[in-house]
């Protein structure tokens, strides 16, 4: 039995994964503490899969609690860590609460890992270690920047701490994942009020919001907005599936990249996301954000070569579903 312990399995990207590791007969473990999600995407994975998943309620800062995970479960093959917090604007409030979190909970399951002779760990990181880039599309091979957030700054210091350890590890550096299941039954359910843009424009589109702001339309693109890369969340949770057959495989640390490529902008986004599902959405164009990154998107090379790896859902299915989540979510 291939057994992986995923962290923050309850999560929005974790509950993809965690049916995408059921699809490849691997058998995952949840351990989540539900600070930022609900029971209830564990149920969606179940109802799904059609099969039951073990599921641990603890905080992965307990190093006694995560390690009885570890002695009750025996043979972990493999690791992937989603438990996190990640809200940018969060993290600019409350710095520690979010370096304790991020950088503890990976301290800890190195430990235990350690302890239990567990070799292989998948991590969640994200384009953001890159901040602002110089060359586009971006290479995995180029530089840290300053991090723009106290939040970008701990997924910097999680793959130092990984670059660091004897463990085997890939860090999947994602870039706007965005989309849901296209059961409908797992999806993001973050507490926090949604800063991204794609929960933003479902928000508007249902009435719960009043307009979406574009952040500035005067920056040096295509048509002003800033661009980025969204990557169909099952897209992504593929690629954790790829990474641990490549860790497993290979015997190696290393870093990838997981985006479709293209450079999308903000009204592009709106105006996909009105097309696909028929709908009006209000918006308005405001001043610019601090710290955004004028545009970003990913050099795939790597991951399409190495972990034999390609984004397959369109951006098109991708604001389909995330339309179908926000009706649908209870
Ligand atoms: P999410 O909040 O939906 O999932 C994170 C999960 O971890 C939640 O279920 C939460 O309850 C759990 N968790 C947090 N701290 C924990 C702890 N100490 N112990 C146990 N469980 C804990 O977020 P997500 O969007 O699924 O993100 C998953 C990972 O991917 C995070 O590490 C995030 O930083 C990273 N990431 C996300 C994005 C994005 O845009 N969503 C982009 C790049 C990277
Ligand atoms: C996308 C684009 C905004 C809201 C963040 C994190 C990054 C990663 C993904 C975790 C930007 C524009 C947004 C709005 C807008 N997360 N926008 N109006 O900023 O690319 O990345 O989430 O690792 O680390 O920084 O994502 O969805 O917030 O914004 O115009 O109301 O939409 O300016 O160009 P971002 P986003």
């Amino acid at each position: 039995m291939k057994k992986i312990l995923v962290t923050g399995g309850a999560g929005y990207i974790g509950s993809h994964t965690l049916v995408e590791l059921s699809l490849h007969n691997f058998y995952p473990i949840i351990v989540d503490n539900l600070c930022n999600t609900s029971i209830k995407n564990i149920k969606g994975v179940e109802k799904i899969t059609g099969k039951s998943i073990p599921f641990y309620n603890v905080d992965c800062t307990n190093e006694k609690a995560l390690n009885n995970v570890f002695e009750k479960e025996k043979n972990i093959l493999g690791t992937i860590h989603f438990a996190a917090y990640k809200s940018v604007e969060e993290s600019v409030k409350y710095p520690h609460k979010y370096h304790s979190n991020n950088i503890g909970s990976l301290q800890v399951l190195l430990n235990v890992m350690k302890n239990h002779h567990v070799e292989n760990i998948i991590f969640s990181s994200s384009c953001t270690v890159y901040g602002n880039p110089d060359v586009l599309p971006i290479c995995e091979n180029a530089p840290f920047k300053k991090a723009e957030s106290p939040y970008g700054k701990t997924k910097q210091l999680c793959e130092e701490l990984l670059n660091k350890t004897d463990i085997l590890g890939i860090s999947l550096r994602y870039f706007n994942p965005i989309g849901s299941h296209e059961s409908g039954l797992i999806g993001d359910r973050s507490s926090d009020n949604p800063n991204n843009l794609v929960p933003i424009i479902t928000e508007t589109a249902i009435g719960k919001r009043e307009i979406v702001t574009v952040f500035g339309d005067d920056y040096d693109t295509k048509d002003g907005t800033c661009l980025r890369d969204y990557i169909h969340v099952v897209d992504l949770a593929n690629a954790h599936v790829k990474a641990l057959q490549y860790v497993m495989k290979n015997k190696v640390k290393s870093a990838f990249n997981i985006g479709t490529g293209n450079g999308v902008s903000v009204l592009e986004a709106i105006h996909i996301f009105e097309k696909v599902n028929n709908i009006k959405v209000n918006y308005k164009i405001g001043p610019r954000r601090d710290g955004d990154v004028e545009q970003i998107y990913s050099d795939n090379t790597l991951s399409t070569n190495e972990l034999e790896w390609e984004a397959k859902r369109t951006i098109e299915e991708a604001m389909s579903s995330a339309w179908l989540w926000e009706q649908q979510k209870q």
